[in-house]
């Protein structure tokens, strides 16, 4: 073999060809037979030898060179699930303090003064899974994924010792129990000692090693590695028989699932209390690992009256263990410029083991946390990861602190475009005046622009928008629809006359396939849903519930920039949800000139589809606007308000001509007179109840 200092461009490029195909084959020996074709040795020369002519051709590097895939491969080939009822999240809190406040929140929602019963159960640190039963018969099994659709797993599952596949008569005839797959630290320990002797992967955490062990293609390696579960939960159920969380349990524990031991039923905050004290104190001797305790209210029909958030229950919460802590040095202090020009600081850090992940930065938030903390570079920091947040930096050693030390001094140009950085009276966040002349911001508003919320244009990940960018290829949003045009004919016809394309498949690391894919992943979005359009437009402080309301209140994006170019508000304010803060930002984008006339480029080549609410359709108080005045008695203003939404209905603070039903509770006054003179139908309490049981 030649040596890679011999080779020549050509060779080299060839060569690189054939690594690339062998080692794809090899991945795939490995991956989906589970039959490696070749031995560790032989597959790591390969890779070596791979990376070594890279470094020498970097302009040779393939789209599909084996140094960009991590293992890809393997995830995307299983098949997916659609839960039928969404697989949630909790809320999360660290203090008891919060703890209470949950507690108080579920007893005014629910207008209840006594003690309510709630359900304490160890938060297993694994991954969910959701097992299907029909007629008592395991028939699939799903992962979480992103709690809508997750992979069919119904393999994998079947080889867990602890999962029954038939259940005893008197089950409902559809039945879908889920729970938590976990991996028993002992088993975590000697799967990491083996794999070390046979020169395998270690897995960081029992969690990813019970990830990795479960989402395997070949289930037989499923089947080796040991996997527990316990059952919390369910989803679809054809005819529920039981009335709390503790009668589930039982009812789990008679059908043969593993069900915690230490779930409890507490029935007082101090219960509470002192059941996660104890919990704490034995987290270290538990065979598992847990993350905290999770709360749910116990009875069902109380569970039902508080229903959900957007993506979390409001009767259920997490109650996490502090976050796990680490000292290490700041060897730099970073301005970052956002997408609305905000400055963040960010902390550069010696890399540190944070409770098993390799944690290497930190968000120092602002300015004033900064002065507040006193925090300087060269300092040593107790640096904390408290469940997915980005690590923060909770304190300064100031008895380690270097003698040469000086104050960090916040820069008031930015550090990008060095236009000037401003600082709104009390307002902490300092941003940049450049607007999209920084080339930072502008490049932030095409990343947000193209976004998995947003546009989701696969291909154009941060470093090809960052790369277009700079070489002036796309600079707006509305470049990245022109692209293809733009691009010229047929890639290998060099001498084509009058050809000033762009010719992207020539760039190094693109391909004629990869140019092409990407014009496919634009073209597939030449028709975009409207909160999705309204997201990506990146209006500050507008987020992806926001664009949704947004559209549900206004349906086209006409009627939405209409109002807002004519400064109309009225709509706008009355959308529970959108404060007067957020109107004014969400006005004056509309107002500004480079925003009209980035929509106006942009709706050139793209069509924004008008919002269908499905809520509207099958509901007699969907789309209606509801006041409620006066005392209720039979809800709190926060149920009859959940209930209204529910129901497809929007509140409103005051009664005017758009308003179609005023519910009136007791010693109602002004409102109740003012919608007997405007002629708008008054309902009681009790005959809301009955419309809204009536348009479920
Ligand atoms: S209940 C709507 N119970 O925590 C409620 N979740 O942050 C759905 N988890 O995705 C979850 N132990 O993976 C519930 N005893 C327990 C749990 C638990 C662990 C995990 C689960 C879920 C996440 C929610």
């Amino acid at each position: 073999m030649k040596e890679i200092k011999d080779l020549s461009r050509e060779e080299a490029m060839a060569e690189l060809a054939e690594l690339a195909q062998k080692i794809a084959a090899a991945d795939n020996a490995y991956y989906q037979n589970d039959a490696p074709d070749l031995t560790d040795a032989e597959y790591d020369a390969l890779k070596h030898r791979n990376t070594a002519i890279e470094a020498r051709f970097p302009d040779l590097v393939r789209a599909d060179s084996p140094s960009k895939r991590v293992g890809a491969a393997v995830q995307s080939k299983f098949n997916k699930i659609e839960h039928r009822f969404p697989m949630l999240s909790l809320g999360d809190v660290f203090a008891i303090a919060e703890v209470d406040d949950f507690v108080m929140s579920v007893k005014r929602f629910l207008n209840l003064s006594g003690d309510i019963d709630f359900m304490a159960e160890p938060k297993i640190d694994g991954l969910s899974f959701a097992a299907r039963y029909e007629n008592g018969v395991f028939v699939s099994g799903a992962t979480r994924g992103d709690g809508v659709v997750g992979e069919d797993i119904t393999a994998n599952l079947k080889t867990l010792p602890q999962l029954p596949l038939k259940l005893p008569d008197g089950v409902p005839e559809v039945l879908e129990v889920r729970g938590e797959v976990y991996m028993a630290k002992r088993d975590f320990l000697a799967l990491n000692e083996r794999n070390a002797a046979e020169k395998k992967k270690l897995f960081a955490n029992p969690r990813n090693a019970a990830a990795g062990s479960l989402r395997q293609l070949n289930p037989q390696i499923t089947a080796e590695r040991k996997l527990s579960l316990w059952a919390y939960t369910w989803g679809e159920v054809s005819a529920r028989q039981w009335d709390t969380q503790a009668e589930f349990f039982e009812k789990l524990a008679e059908w043969g699932f593993p069900v915690n031991p230490l779930n409890k039923v507490c029935h007082t905050l101090s219960e509470i209390e002192d059941n996660f004290k104890h919990i704490m104190e034995i987290r270290a001797e538990l065979p598992y690992d847990i993350d905290g305790v999770v709360y749910k209210v116990n009875s069902l029909e109380l569970q039902n009256r508080l229903g959900f958030l957007t993506r979390t229950p409001r009767w259920a919460i997490a109650h996490k263990f502090p976050a796990e802590q680490a000292l290490t040095r700041i060897n730099n202090i970073r301005i970052q410029v956002g997408r609305t020009g905000a400055l963040t600081p960010v902390a550069d850090l010696e890399p540190v083991n944070v409770g098993g992940v390799l944690v290497s930065h930190a968000t120092l938030h602002n300015e004033d946390e900064i002065k507040r903390k006193d925090i300087r570079i060269g300092d040593m920091a107790v640096v904390q990861r408290a469940g997915d947040v980005i690590p923060q930096v909770v304190e300064v050693k100031l008895d380690k602190r270097p003698a040469d030390s000086v104050p960090f001094e916040f820069p008031c140009v930015c550090p990008e475009c060095g236009a000037h950085a401003i600082r709104e009276e009390d307002e902490a966040i300092r941003r940049c005046t450049g607007g999209l002349t920084c080339p930072a911001q502008a490049k932030e508003r095409i990343k947000h622009f193209v976004s998995k919320e947003a546009f989701d244009i696969i291909g154009l990940g941060d470093k090809v928008v960052e790369a277009f960018y700079d070489d002036g290829i796309i600079k707006h949003p509305a470049d990245i629809f022109t692209l293809e045009e733009r691009n010229g004919g047929a890639g290998d016809d060099l001498f084509a006359f009058g050809d000033n394309g762009l010719h992207l498949e020539r760039r190094a690391g693109w391909g004629k396939l990869s140019v092409d894919n990407l014009f496919k992943a634009i073209n597939a979005r030449r028709t975009v849903s409207l909160p999705r359009f309204i997201y990506a437009l990146g209006i500050p402080q507008v987020g992806s519930a926001t664009a949704l309301l947004l559209a549900q209140n206004y349906g086209t994006f006409d009627a939405l920039q209409n109002d807002m170019t004519a400064r109309e508000t009225a709509k706008l304010v009355s959308i529970d949800g959108i404060g007067g803060e957020m109107g004014n930002d969400i006005v004056e984008f509309f107002n500004e000139q480079h925003n009209i006339n980035e929509i106006n480029a942009l709706r050139k080549y793209i069509k924004v589809e008008d919002y269908i609410d499905e809520r509207r359709t099958d509901s007699i108080l969907s789309g209606k606007t509801v006041v409620f005045t006066g005392t209720l008695e039979l809800m709190t203003r926060a149920e009859a308000k959940a209930l209204a939404q529910k129901f497809g209905a929007k509140v409103a603070g005051s009664v005017s001509a758009r308003t179609d039903y005023v519910v009136v509770g007791a010693d109602a006054g002004s409102k109740a007179q003012k919608a007997a003179e405007l002629g708008i139908k008054t309902l009681s309490e009790a005959e809301f109840i009955a419309m809204t049981a009536d348009a479920g």
